[in-house]
């Protein structure tokens, strides 16, 4: 443990000797400030300031669509938020506007058909006993429709998030490239899952 600790203590004091040397001869010198992405010295807090989250104040129906990030991405929510979070079991209230029934007059986007349906393997459960769903081709998934929203996309915001629009410390040069004309404010998803689809139908 002694031997270790002293071993330590050495290459560190190496390293500090080496770094030492590299300043005083003048070699390369890298200032502390051009170290992380906060831009000032890891001595001081007081000048250090964070750029602030700004998440959308407009209410639902005031705010404008952001653009998909690529084709079929889940929108962000571009309206606030506030007091519609957390999403509960007997609370959801994402959903009392944008129910497909009700979505088109709210000026809200329907629920897409992906929502209601099942993407899950079929385990077997016969009240007494378990059994897994185990076929590798992936044959035991159904893919089909039900009535209604599926559990897997009851917690919306598990997918869809606010958008904050502070400023980015890293810019992000990418662009999307969408596959159709519509891309940036639609998905494709209701157009492939067809309404009778069906994955375990012979
Ligand atoms: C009072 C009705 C209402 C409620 C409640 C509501 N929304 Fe919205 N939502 C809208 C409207 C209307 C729009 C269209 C933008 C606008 O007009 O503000 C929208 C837009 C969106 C979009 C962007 C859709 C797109 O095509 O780009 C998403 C995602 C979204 N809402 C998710 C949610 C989630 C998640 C919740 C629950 C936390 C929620 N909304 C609650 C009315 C509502
Ligand atoms: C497991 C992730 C997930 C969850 C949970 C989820 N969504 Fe989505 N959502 C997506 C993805 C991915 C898309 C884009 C592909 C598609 O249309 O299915 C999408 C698309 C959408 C769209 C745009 C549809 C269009 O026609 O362009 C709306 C509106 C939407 N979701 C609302 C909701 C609401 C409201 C909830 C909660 C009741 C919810 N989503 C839950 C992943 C999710």
């Amino acid at each position: 443990m002694k031997f270790s600790k002293l071993t330590i203590a050495l290459s560190s004091a190496a390293v500090l000797f080496t770094v030492g040397c590299a300043t005083a001869n003048n070699v390369s010198t890298v200032s502390e400030e051009s170290l992380g992405f906060r831009k000032t010295t890891i001595y001081s807090e007081s000048d250090t300031v964070a750029d602030k989250t700004m998440y959308s104040t407009e209410a639902a129906g005031a705010s404008k669509k952001i653009n998909r990030a690529f084709q079929d991405a889940p929108p962000m929510i571009p309206h606030s938020v506030e007091g519609l979070l957390p999403i509960t079991i007997n609370n959801n209230q994402c959903t009392s506007c944008h129910e497909p029934a009700i979505a088109t007059s709210m000026g809200a986007t329907p629920i897409p058909k992906s929502h209601f349906m099942d993407f899950r393997p079929k385990h077997n459960y016969d009240g007494k006993t378990f059994t897994k769903a185990v076929d590798n081709m992936k044959n035991e998934v159904s893919v089909k429709p039900i009535s209604q929203l599926s559990g897997a996309r009851f917690n919306c915001t598990q997918c869809h998030t606010p958008q904050s629009t502070g400023k980015l410390i890293v810019d992000n040069t990418f662009e999307p490239a969408y596959t159709r004309k519509d891309g940036a404010f639609k998905s494709t998803w209701d157009e492939v899952i067809l309404d009778n689809l069906d994955t375990l139908k012979k």
